[in-house]
């Protein structure tokens, strides 16, 4: 079973206009979805579209418009009640492909409901093969949170997908608190080693910036670079995937699902090369499909997926 945290959860809004967006005008949209969104959700919701038991962990009150979309989806969630309704992000599409997102800043936690989830997520814990904590921190939560529950999960497996300050504040602990996993994509990447996201893109600078994570004490770096494909390293290798050239449709998830991918290669206990193999196949299938979309088994194909071992010195 895997467990995991969204913080911050949000029902995403996409708007399509079939006219470019014109600031200060009224437009009308030409359709309109929703859909009950949150990085973590959308890892628990590959992982239950593989089959895998997943419960995602989640601040919302009975009766939130979030919860009640998540109810019909089916997902496995466990909620912890918070001040106020899940935020809205905003995503406006043009027809040539330009996406604009506006995020909100989300219901603050206090200390209370942070301890709430903190015990949820203890007592799943000893169930779980992983602890996946995802996304953003809500307004009034200290920067370095994860650090405090990965300091609570001793013995747990713990995969962290964050960014910016509480990216950097986990970054600071990780001689003493370490994730097992991180998926940083470039720009994360850059952010944690001081290295320009630009030059990341090079599958042999990432692996050599995610070895010197591994060498503060992560065992896993799955970085994922966009069209790039993705880079693992560990203390025993490191491997650049490629899937093959797709329309990119949305990335809209992309990183999750690759993520999702990994943990299910992880689940069947499968060597790097193909945790890695599975992660591209997910994140290149959910760039493919429109909008929302996330990918299911049938809309993978690892065995497309190439693989490479870098030339690599690790570091012990
Ligand atoms: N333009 C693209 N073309 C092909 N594959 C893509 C593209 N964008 C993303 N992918 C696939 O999705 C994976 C994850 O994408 P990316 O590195 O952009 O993650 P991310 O920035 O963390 O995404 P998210 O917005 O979900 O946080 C990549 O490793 C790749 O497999
Ligand atoms: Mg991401």
């Amino acid at each position: 079973m895997i467990v995991t945290l969204t913080a911050n959860p949000s029902i995403d809004h996409t708007v399509a206009l079939s006219e470019p967006l014109r600031r200060g005008d009224l437009q009308r949209a030409r359709a309109a979805t929703s859909y009950p969104g949150g990085k973590g959700v959308n890892v628990s919701r590959v992982l239950a579209g593989a089959g895998a038991a997943t419960i995602a962990v989640l601040p919302g009150s009975p009766g939130d418009p979030l919860l009640r979309a998540l109810t019909e989806t089916g997902l496995d969630y466990r909620a912890v009640p918070c001040g106020g309704p899940a935020r809205t992000n905003l995503t406006i599409t043009e027809t040539d492909g330009t996406t604009t997102k506006i995020n909100e800043p989300g219901t603050p936690l206090t200390a209370a409901e942070r301890k709430a989830l903190a015990d949820l997520l203890v007592e799943l814990a000893r169930d779980a093969a992983w602890v996946v904590l995802s996304g953003s921190l809500p307004p009034a939560v200290p920067t370095d949170w994860y650090v405090e529950l990965l300091r609570l999960l001793p013995g747990t497996r713990v995969a962290v997908d964050t960014s910016d300050g509480p990216l950097l504040a986990m970054a600071g602990q990780f001689e003493s608190a370490a994730p097992q996993l991180i998926k940083p994509n470039a720009e994360e990447l850059a952010q944690l080693t001081g290295a320009d996201p630009e030059a990341l893109h090079d599958p042999a600078a990432a692996a050599r910036a995610a070895s010197a994570l591994v060498a503060r004490g992560v065992e896993t770096v799955l970085a994922t670079l966009g069209a790039a494909g993705a880079v693992l390293v560990t203390a025993d290798g490191a491997w650049h995937a490629t899937a093959p050239a797709i329309t990119a449709r949305s990335t809209v998830g992309a990183g999750d699902s690759s993520l999702g991918g990994y943990l299910l290669a992880d689940l069947d206990g499968a060597a790097p090369e193909d945790r890695l193999r599975r992660a591209v196949a997910y994140g290149s299938a959910a760039a493919a499909l429109p909008g929302t979309g996330l990918p299911g088994p049938h809309h993978t194909d690892p065995s497309a997926v190439a693989v490479t071992a870098l030339d690599f010195q690790p570091h012990h």
